[in-house]
This record gives C-alpha cells, sequence and structure tokens, in this order.
C-alpha cells in the first residue's frame, strides 16, 4: 500500500559543517514522499513521479507547506511535564523545590499513565516523533511511559531513574534494587517494536559509587543499551561532585570509572567540562544533549557547540523540559542560536534542522532507523506550515531562499507551525482536528 505526500521536502544526508554545505541535504521545492506500509519508498520530484503513479495511490498534498524528518529530542523528563516553567531557582534548589515532590506521584501508575499521553500528546503537537526520556525512580513510571508509546508506535528511548542518595526518602532506591528493577525494564522493554530502554542514573549526586558500578554492570551485560545522565550542568552541582567523589579527578571520572561511557551514552548539558573531561568524551564516542531553553531558564551556562565540533563529538538537541521552557525544537533551535550568538558563534539553520533531524538520530544511533528520507527508513515526518501565523506568512513572503526559511522558522516557530505529525507513515497529530 503506497501513500505520496506531496510538499516541499528537505532532508540531510550529512553535516552540513563536515562536507560542502550544499551537499549535507537534499531539497524538492515539489517534491514527493512515497511511503510503503510506514518505511520510506521514494524521495523525488514531483514532476518526476506523479506521472507514474498509479491512480489508487492517495495522494496528501501539503500546500504552502515544507516536510522534514521528525524532530529528535535527546533529552527530555516526562514527569516534569506539570512543572515546566517553575519559577525563581538554579539547578539544585530547582529540583528540591519543585521536582522532587513532583516526581514522587509517580509510584502511581495510573496518574504516571495520564501524564505519560499528555506529554505524548504535547511532543506530537511539537513535532518531535522521537526522544530520550527520563522517567522518575518508580519502575511504574517506565511501564507507563512505554504502554502508551507502545500504543502509538511511536520511536522511543526511555529509562527509570537510579537514584539511591541525596533526595527525600519517597524518592530514592538502593544499588540492588535499581539494579533489579531496571534489569526487569529492560527485559521487558528493550527493543519491544520500536522502544529501547535507557540505563538512567539521575546525576552523580544521587547515586553513590556503589549505584554507578551496578548501573556499569547492567551496561556490560546488556551492551546495546543506552546510558543516560546529566553532566557538569551548574558550577555548583560540580563543586558537590568534586566533595562527594574526592577519588575521582573530575566530573565525568565518576561516570568512567563505572564504565558507563560510549556511543550508545548521552550525557545532557556538558557546558562547563575541562580538557580532559572534553577529550574523554571524543575517545569514547560518548554523545550530548545540547539543551539552550533549559541552560537559560536556570541559568545554568552558555554552551560551547564549536568546541564539540571541534572534537568531533555527537551533539543533539534536548528541550529538557521541565527545566527546559518548550517542547518545540523550533524554540529551541531559536534559543539554541542565541546561546551561540552570545558566545560569539554562529548556528547556520542548515545545522539547526541538521541537529534537530539526522544530527540528533546520529547522537543516539538511530540512523539506521529515522533520521532522513533514505529508502526503507520509517517514515516519520512533520509537516511545516509556512502561513500558520499572519506574520509567519508575511515573513515566509519576502524569504528569497531555502536558508532564509528555515532561519525565520527556527525563529519564529512553535507549535502553531507544526500542520501535521506522522509516525511510521500514520498521522500521529494534526493541528487542525
Ligand atoms: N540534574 C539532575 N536532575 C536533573 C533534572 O531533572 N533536570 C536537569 N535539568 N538537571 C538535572
Ligand atoms: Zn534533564
Amino acid at each position: 500500500m503506497l501513500t505520496a505526500h506531496r510538499a516541499s521536502i528537505l532532508h540531510f544526508l550529512a553535516d552540513p559543517e563536515k562536507v560542502l554545505p550544499d551537499e549535507s541535504y537534499q531539497y524538492f521545492e515539489d517534491g514527493i514522499l512515497l511511503v510503503e506500509d510506514g518505511k520510506v519508498h521514494t524521495l523525488g520530484h514531483s514532476e518526476d513521479l506523479l506521472a507514474d503513479l498509479d491512480a489508487s495511490v492517495e495522494i496528501h498534498h501539503h500546500q504552502n507547506c515544507l516536510l522534514l524528518p521528525g524532530f529528535v529530542d535527546t533529552h527530555i523528563h516526562y514527569p516534569q511535564t506539570e512543572m515546566i516553567a517553575a519559577y525563581g531557582e538554579q539547578l539544585l534548589e530547582w529540583l528540591e523545590k519543585y521536582t522532587f515532590p513532583t516526581e514522587a506521584q509517580f509510584g502511581d501508575k495510573d496518574y504516571a499513565g495520564d501524564i505519560a499521553e499528555r506529554f505524548l500528546d504535547e511532543l506530537l503537537r511539537a513535532g518531535t516523533t522521537t526522544a530520550l526520556v527520563f522517567g522518575t525512580v518508580h519502575e511504574a513510571s517506565v511501564d507507563a511511559f512505554f504502554e502508551a508509546c507502545e500504543k502509538r508506535n511511536l520511536r522511543m528511548i526511555a529509562g527509570k531513574v537510579m537514584m539511591d542518595r541525596n533526595a527525600p526518602d519517597y524518592l530514592t532506591d538502593t544499588p540492588e534494587s535499581s539494579y533489579i528493577e531496571s534489569k526487569a525494564l529492560i527485559e521487558k522493554w528493550h527493543k519491544r517494536g520500536r522502544l529501547q530502554y535507557a540505563v538512567t542514573p539521575r546525576f552523580a549526586p544521587t547515586s553513590s559509587d556503589e549505584q554507578l558500578q551496578r548501573a556499569g554492570q547492567l551496561m556490560e551485560e546488556y551492551p546495546d543499551v543506552y546510558l543516560h545522565t546529566h553532566l557538569s550542568e551548574n558550577p555548583d552541582e560540580i563543586a558537590w561532585v568534586s566533595k562527594l567523589f574526592p577519588d575521582s579527578v573530575n566530573y565525568l571520572d565518576t561516570y568512567d570509572t563505572a564504565g558507563l561511557l560510549g556511543r550508545r551514552s548521552i550525557f545532557a548539558h556538558c557546558i562547563h567540562l575541562s580538557d580532559e573531561e572534553w577529550s574523554r568524551m571524543a575517545e569514547t564516542r560518548s554523545g550530548i544533549a545540547f539543551c539552550p531553553t533549559s541552560n537559560l531558564f536556570l541559568g545554568s551556562g552558555l554552551f560551547p557547540l564549536g568546541r564539540a565540533v571541534k572534537q568531533d563529538i555527537n551533539v543533539g538537541l534536548g528541550t529538557d523540559v521541565g527545566g527546559g521552557t518548550s517542547f518545540s525544537l523550533l524554540q529551541t533551535l531559536n534559543e539554541a542560536y542565541k546561546v551561540l550568538r552570545s558566545r560569539g558563534e554562529q548556528l547556520s539553520p542548515f545545522k539547526g534542522f541538521y541537529l534537530a533531524t539526522l544530527g540528533g538520530a546520529k547522537t543516539l544511533d538511530l540512523t539506521q532507523y529515522i533520521g532522513n528520507f533514505e529508502h526503507g527508513k520509517e517514515a516519520d515526518f512533520v509537516v511545516l506550515d509556512k502561513a500558520c501565523t499572519p506574520l509567519m506568512e508575511f515573513r515566509m513572503s519576502k524569504c528569497k531562499s531555502l536558508f532564509e526559511e528555515l532561519f525565520v522558522f527556527s525563529m519564529l516557530g512553535d507549535d502553531r507551525a507544526i500542520r501535521q505529525t506522522w509516525s511510521a507513515g500514520v498521522r500521529v497529530h494534526d493541528r487542525e482536528q
């Protein structure tokens, strides 16, 4: 069963900073994406493909829209949906005052399921089709999340928080219980359909050395699961880590000695890394989630993207909701641009949209499944509306190039720009419905 989508279509084949920018993407001003059984069949120009299409093929004509691969959010907390936009604190106080009390509710699986549904609604409204997601310390929080994802057939990665100290009693596990529960969740969910598991110690301050070792044991026993945590977000946090781990040479070392670094390890933030930490991240092929709305909101600092590029480290975009202030990767690109301008760095719209799609997929080691429209990949895509608001329509009418249009989408766009979202060839969000 073939379905056709007609629109302006853009996707990336490589990082625009690694090849000539024009060779990093393909753009079809009047393009067709042919989808078969949830997978990409063909991508091409309408004039080449339309004539040969069987009359029985349904054609969705997305007028005045730009069709892109679904966005990839490389760091987000689903239980924090209800506490997005909590006033006035930096990281450690924000965790104590808002985050921990909120997360306490997720031992109740029905409650967790309701929030998971609302969270997925928001993700899809934002055009995000894949995310790397924190649960809470409760096993039930992850069951509830994966059940909600499975019903919608979404490609998602998530895990149970491991946290055995420096948090309220009602939110802590133990090295042993966190190991046993994580293992059970891996056995149940990892690679079930489109779902994958991430071993998820919250961050070094809330895990004992013994618990980090247990996380490492899981990584050894299940070499293809992910590792997902926070690293070097805030100066007070970093100072605390050096007190809690006097034998570690730096923050990253607390994870390194437990065997937690590698190609499928994703560290959120990485704002204040030392030269040694940058080198070790590169050596181990570990990935970074750049979370600009969160970093600005919590006053954490300005991520040096250029440094990561120089070290050839994979970077994706993260919203980090609820530390982040929007589910939208368009809004995230807006703030990423400003963070980098404040550092004297640039973020071209091509690099920005690469990060939101193929770059995110690469950081999550998912390019065999998603990230662009190569034949056989899963048909996850988003339809952006060039006339979603009067100002957007007016500004777009003045654009003379794709470069300008992309930049305008990233500066003015948010959930209103997401006309539709499709996952595995099925429409999972329609702004008009
Ligand atoms: N570090 C440890 N936990 C968290 C969290 O929930 N959000 C953010 N932004 N940083 C953290
Ligand atoms: Zn986070």
